[in-house]
């Protein structure tokens, strides 16, 4: 495992302090520093470390000062699927130095919502950083996976998203590392004035559904400096999302930078305003692609793609107003009239 400056800086840190008020020179306030083993973590990576994190969250995002919540560096934490909700009291600065793992059973997730694992809620002001890991340990979901498995019993609903933000703010994930996970690694739903930069988000090629990024009815996003190889779309994004800039990014294997798909099941989505330049896509299956439900309203508009380099890309620019992702007939393509509105400007 590489260990990066700020890692080692943490050890030190982690190791001089533990739990401890810190004074940062020339910072005017106080910040509090918590970790993970403060709170009984084990951090042997097969201890269940679930409510050491969810007591430590709970300790961070109440406290009066600012707060860094510390992941310890050259450490595994396994965590079970968790809701950690904000707002916090103040700004919360969640340090991954060492390792998050998940349980990689999908029975680990019987009588739980199958979609989630990390699910992070209501935040206002949270920073993600640290150089570490957090891995999903998705190979037994992609196997159960129809898209893979070809015999009953296989599964059709969607596994877990690694680390998915909802009704967000503020909220910036830098310099760390997703793994493996079983869907979507870095989601944001109905989020404002996001940041995720610094990232490496890794999945094999063959993974279902595992895009790198994903964003639904998001606005201000900045999607900078990520190096992204999954089995599905590097970066995409649904519903209503605006004002979204997805600059040096190295893509691939995947399915490309995707745009939808929109109008699912007759809604109406409106994107715009987005910008997708300086990247670089390397064996993926498609370039740059909008895409579309037959029956869906809306539009997608004032979209610029620029200085886009393509390597081995099967389909570099697809528009697509008759997207279908099941095997034919697409139920979405049955029982609607020719006249259903469908608009891409
Ligand atoms: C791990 O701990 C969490 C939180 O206490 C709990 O919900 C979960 O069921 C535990 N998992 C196992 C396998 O005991
Ligand atoms: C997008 O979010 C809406 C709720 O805001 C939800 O109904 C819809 O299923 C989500 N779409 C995806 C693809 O996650
Ligand atoms: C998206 O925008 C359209 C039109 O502005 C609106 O009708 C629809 O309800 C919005 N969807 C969501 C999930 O906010
Ligand atoms: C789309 O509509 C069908 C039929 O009404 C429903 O079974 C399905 O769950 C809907 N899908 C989504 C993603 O909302
Ligand atoms: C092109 O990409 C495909 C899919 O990733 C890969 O199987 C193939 O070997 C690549 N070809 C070259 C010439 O790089
Ligand atoms: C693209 O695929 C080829 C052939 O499989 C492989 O040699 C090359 O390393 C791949 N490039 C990337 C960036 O994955």
């Amino acid at each position: 495992m590489v260990r990066t400056p700020a890692a080692s800086v943490l050890r030190v840190l982690v190791a001089l302090v533990g739990a401890a008020v810190l004074c940062f020179s020339g910072a005017a306030e106080a910040r509090v520093l918590l970790t993970l083993d403060d709170f009984g973590a084990v951090g042997d990576g097969i201890a269940n470390d679930t409510q050491a994190f969810v007591d430590a969250w709970t300790a961070a995002c109440g406290s009066e000062e600012q707060a860094v919540l510390a992941v310890p560096v050259a450490k595994a934490y396994r965590i079970w699927p968790v809701q950690l909700a904000g707002p916090c009291k103040m700004k919360l600065n969640l340090l991954i130095a060492g390792t998050i793992v998940a349980p990689a059973s999908p029975d680990e997730w019987a009588g739980r919502d199958p979609m989630k694992w990390l699910y992070i809620y209501g935040v206002d002001g949270l920073s993600v950083s640290g150089g570490g890991t957090i891995d999903g340990v998705g190979q037994e979901w992609w196997a159960r996976s129809c898209k893979r498995k070809k015999t009953q019993p296989c599964n059709t609903r969607p596994p877990p998203r690694a680390l998915h933000f909802e009704e967000c703010r503020g909220v910036s994930v830098q310099g760390v590392t997703l793994q493996n996970g079983p869907q979507f690694h870095l989601s944001f739903t109905r989020c404002v004035d996001v940041k995720a930069s610094f990232l490496r988000l890794v999945a094999p090629a063959d993974s279902p559904n595992t895009d790198g990024i994903h964003l639904n009815d998001s606005s201000r996003v900045q999607i900078t400096d990520n190096l992204i190889s999954t089995g599905d779309d590097c970066v995409s994004m649904v519903g209503n999302c605006s004002d979204v800039r997805v600059r040096d990014i190295s893509c691939g294997p995947g399915h490309g930078i995707s745009i939808g798909s929109l109008g699912k099941n007759r809604t109406t989505d409106r994107v715009e305003n987005v910008r997708v330049d300086t990247c670089l896509l390397t064996n993926t299956t498609n370039g740059v692609r909008i895409k579309s439900w037959q029956g869906g309203m809306g539009s997608a508009r004032d979209l610029r793609f620029e200085s886009i380099v393509m390597k081995n890309v099967s389909n570099p620019i697809i528009i697509d107003q008759y997207y279908c992702d099941q095997p034919t007939p697409c139920a979405n393509q049955v029982g609607f009239a020719v006249s259903s509105l469908n608009r891409t400007e």
